[in-house]
């Protein structure tokens, strides 16, 4: 965590905190067969931060989040709320687990600095946490999935360098399985548009 302390704070801005995460050597997923490092995409300046699980695999081949169809599902209904170009997208490990496997609280801890750094360089009107796995590791909580979804949470830093408020919402990839879910993600996502409205008329 010290390595990836120190790289992470040296990055002033998001191109180079990519750099320092392709860098980096202590996530324990990098040498289980991941192609490359996963970090983001989408709009720096943007007004929302979207924390998924893990990248896949579609995502390894290519080295972009959310590339994949549930990223396409996800594009979609973003755009359909007229947020397509204010989402900033990221995970919360940046190398594909094996086997698909969910990351571990541990390879999550190891990425967690870069995680914090785009938080605080951005500093995002609000952070979307796209399924349980992103849940649990930035609100800190065992909290079910059903029971906190869109519920509005503080995320806020350790060392106050970023706070925004943090909703949790289902998973395109479950959305894929359950499409009779869709209607509360949808919910979700709206209420997301909604919290974005009232923020800039402040
Ligand atoms: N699922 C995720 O959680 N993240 C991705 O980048 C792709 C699929």
């Amino acid at each position: 965590v010290n390595e990836a302390r120190r790289l992470s704070a040296a990055a002033t801005t998001m191109d180079e905190l990519a750099e320092a995460v392709a860098a980096f050597q202590g996530c324990p997923l990098r040498a289980m067969g991941a192609k490359q490092a996963v970090f983001a995409r989408g709009n720096p300046k943007g007004s929302i931060l979207l924390i998924g699980e893990s990248p896949g695999e579609t995502e390894d081949l290519r080295g972009e989040p959310f590339v994949g169809q549930p990223g396409q599902l996800l594009d979609r209904m973003l755009a359909t709320a007229g947020l397509a170009d204010q989402a900033f997208m990221t995970n919360t490990v940046f190398w594909k687990p094996p086997g698909d496997r969910p990351p571990s609280p541990q390879e999550q801890a190891a990425c967690a600095p870069f995680l914090e750094r785009a938080f605080a360089l951005m500093q995002p009107k609000a952070v979307l946490l796209v399924g349980a796995a992103a849940a649990k590791s930035v609100l800190n909580t065992e909290e079910g999935l059903m029971k906190i979804r869109g519920q509005w949470r503080e995320w806020r830093l350790d060392d106050g360098a970023a706070a925004a408020p943090a909703m949790a919402t289902l998973h395109p990839a479950f959305l894929l399985r359950q499409p009779q879910a869709k209607r509360v993600a949808w919910a979700d996502i709206l209420s997301l548009a909604a919290h974005l409205d009232t923020a800039q008329v402040e």
